[in-house]
């Protein structure tokens, strides 16, 4: 695909501010939202009551990714919340298919995520199950890290069956994604960026997503 997307993760907003800070990244194709249960990953955000509110309250789409262990029990309401997007980890879940399929009849795009350490290979046969597949770039828990390179192999293998299997899924980077990092991760076949402190570090976030948006297009 030759559309970019660039979805900045709320995570690094001010979650007092939130009302405020979205409205600062109204030209984002979506809005990363990152749900953390302190199980899955060590660290704790927030549940769907929160993202109801960000829901009724944002401009643009809402792109969910769930760090939460069984997420069989939780994901579903998400999507009936009404975020375009629901991504699960690979690594939680039971029945990734099932579970994948679920969301699309609820009406979201199914995505679901790999840890830095998981392989991609179970993925390959069956990608059109899912509308997205999220790459992490960071170990999932915290923002600010530094960007894996390592992991665009597996982003250009991804790419490639993609491509050979004329499927539509959509590749997307999440973690130390800026300015610096976001062309490595296009030309190894990501279409869609999520970036925190990129984007709300940044002292003018509209400039920031179409920085990266450019480097990404380059
Ligand atoms: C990390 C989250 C990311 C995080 C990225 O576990 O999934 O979405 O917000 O933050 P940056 O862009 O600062 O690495
Ligand atoms: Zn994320």
């Amino acid at each position: 695909s030759d559309t970019v997307r660039i979805n900045p993760s709320i995570l690094a907003a001010d979650f007092v501010n939130m009302q405020a800070d979205l409205a600062r990244i109204t030209t984002a194709d979506f809005v990363h939202v990152d749900v953390m249960d302190n199980h899955f990953v060590p660290n704790l955000t927030f549940g769907p009551q929160m993202v109801e509110r960000i829901q009724a309250t944002s401009p643009v789409p809402l792109d969910v990714h769930l760090m939460i262990s069984d997420p069989e029990q939780w994901a579903p309401q998400y999507a009936e919340i009404g975020a375009a997007s629901v991504t699960f980890h690979l690594e939680a879940a039971t029945d990734p298919i099932s579970l994948a399929r679920r969301l699309r009849e609820i009406g979201a795009r199914a995505g679901v995520a790999v840890k830095p350490a998981t392989p991609i290979d179970g993925l390959l046969d069956v990608l059109d199950e899912f509308d997205q597949i999220l790459v992490m770039t960071v170990e999932p828990g915290f923002g600010g890290q530094s960007f894996l390179a390592d992991q665009m192999p597996k982003l250009a293998h991804l790419r490639a069956e993609a491509r050979r299997r004329g499927s539509q899924v959509w590749l997307q980077v999440d973690g130390g994604i800026g300015e610096s990092t976001i062309a490595q991760a296009a030309e190894a076949g990501a279409d869609t960026f999520v970036a925190g402190s990129a984007v709300f570090g940044a002292d003018d976030p509209g400039r920031a997503i179409a920085a990266l948006r450019s480097e990404a297009t380059r």
